[in-house]
């Protein structure tokens, strides 16, 4: 096992009622900029609990951040938070709404004379941001409980990230009755999505870490098992429970210390959302079962593990990591979420010419565990998933 220092400072309320807690977060007098989206957090309930919960605070809101969160968006509600000299963000919806407030929250201290857009890629220092809070409504990205954020500029089909410590959470509720009013195509997102964050810090090369490697196990078979309940019978509990908690714990960090990780599935699928617009967990379902292909000589021990523990295959290396790559492949198809650029009627060799010329520009030039996919080899996983 690789050595590692872990530290995870956001406290996680779990369960319902939880929002409620807010009121022990945030201190009366505060003035607290509440951060959502479209408005799904009118419809269930989520936006009356956080008014309950924040009486006696200034609250200030800011409507509108968008799926992969706009810098626009996000720049008017940084100078609105400025303008307003609040002293809390709190953020209610998924992870494009978390991760918009992660900006925020590190924009409103930032020196006014520096560009916004220098935060992403981590191009400008923090010296310290807004607290932030979250109230989680779309189980998928671990955003909730992490210090990075996804930033997308439309204008130049730029979607990039940061990380910095200083925008973990301070807390997070995980309330999953408040996921009930999540459509369908996004619970199965989440799925996928929690999926591909647990693989891409699993199925790389052995590094004896036993208890991260059962920890991924344990998420995979979790999803595989209770995903598909959460979607045949939506209001089953503990299948929602366990699929807040599943995704989660995908991206709270534990999963990958002292393991090898690739995050080349996240690097591509990133450029085809920024491409066309496809949600980021489809743009994952894309891209994964042919870099698991492309790359399965380097990959065969680990996904011969996840063969046998994961999908109970038997037989040798090979055939169990070929078998493990289909099983994969089949279970986001069974779970409605495309593999193949054909479902979107997208030309994959087409496709595969502009991934390559983005990467270039973003200077992705040697991404997976080994640092040994170009943008020539990135070019050819996407041209395989015609
Ligand atoms: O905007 P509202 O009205 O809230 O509607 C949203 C949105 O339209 C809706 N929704 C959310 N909760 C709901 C609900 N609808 C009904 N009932 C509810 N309870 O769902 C739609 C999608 O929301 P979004 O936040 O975009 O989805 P998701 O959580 O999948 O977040 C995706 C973003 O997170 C980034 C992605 O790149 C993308 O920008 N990621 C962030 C990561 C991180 N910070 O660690 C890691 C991930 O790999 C990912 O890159
Ligand atoms: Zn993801």
């Amino acid at each position: 096992m690789h050595a590692f220092t872990f530290h995870n400072p956001t406290r996680i309320h779990f369960g319902p009622g939880q929002i409620a807690r807010i009121a022990e977060e945030i201190p009366a007098g505060s003035r607290v900029l509440l951060t959502y989206g479209g408005g799904s957090i009118h419809h269930n309930g989520v936006h009356a609990q956080i008014a309950a919960a924040l009486a006696g605070r200034t609250v200030i809101e800011f409507a509108g951040i968008e799926p992969n969160p706009e810098f626009e968006t996000l720049k008017r509600a940084v100078e609105l938070g400025r303008a307003e000299r609040v002293d809390w963000v709190l953020a209610a919806g998924g992870g494009s709404v978390i991760d918009g407030s992660k900006f925020i929250a590190a924009g409103i201290t930032l020196d006014p004379a520096i560009d916004l857009w220098q935060i992403v890629g981590n191009r400008t220092p923090l010296h310290t941001a807004t607290p932030l809070g979250c109230v989680l409504t779309l189980p998928a990205t671990g955003s909730e409980s992490n210090n990075a954020a996804v930033i997308t500029r439309r204008e130049t089909q730029d979607k990039l990230s940061f990380k910095n410590a200083l925008v973990f959470p301070r807390f997070a509720v995980l309330d999953p009755s408040v996921t009930q009013t999540l459509p369908t195509r996004q619970v199965a997102n989440g799925i996928v999505d929690a999926f591909v964050h647990t693989t891409e810090q699993y199925l790389t090369v052995p590094s004896g870490a036993a208890i991260q490697d059962r920890l991924a196990e344990g998420i995979l078979s979790t999803l595989i098992e209770n995903g598909p309940v959460t979607l045949t019978d939506p209001a089953n509990p503990d299948a929602r429970a366990n699929l807040v908690w599943a995704a989660n714990q995908a991206l709270f960090g534990l999963v990958g210390i002292g393991q090898v990780v690739d995050w080349a599935t996240h690097a591509i699928g990133h450029e085809l959302t920024a491409l066309h617009g496809i949600d980021h967990a489809r743009s994952l379902a894309l891209t994964l079962p042919s870099l698991l292909r492309y790359r399965l000589k380097d990959k065969t021990a680990k996904l011969a593990q996840y063969g046998r523990r994961v999908w109970r295959l038997s037989g040798s290396d090979a055939s169990v990591a070929a078998g493990a790559i289909d099983a994969t492949e089949a279970f986001f198809e069974h779970l409605g979420v495309p593999t193949r650029f054909s479902a979107y009627q997208l030309d994959a060799s087409e496709v595969a010419k502009a991934v390559r010329e983005q990467l270039t520009r973003h200077n992705r030039l040697k991404l997976g565990e080994g640092g040994v996919l170009t943008p020539d080899d990135c070019a050819r996983i996407v041209a395989m998933a015609v």
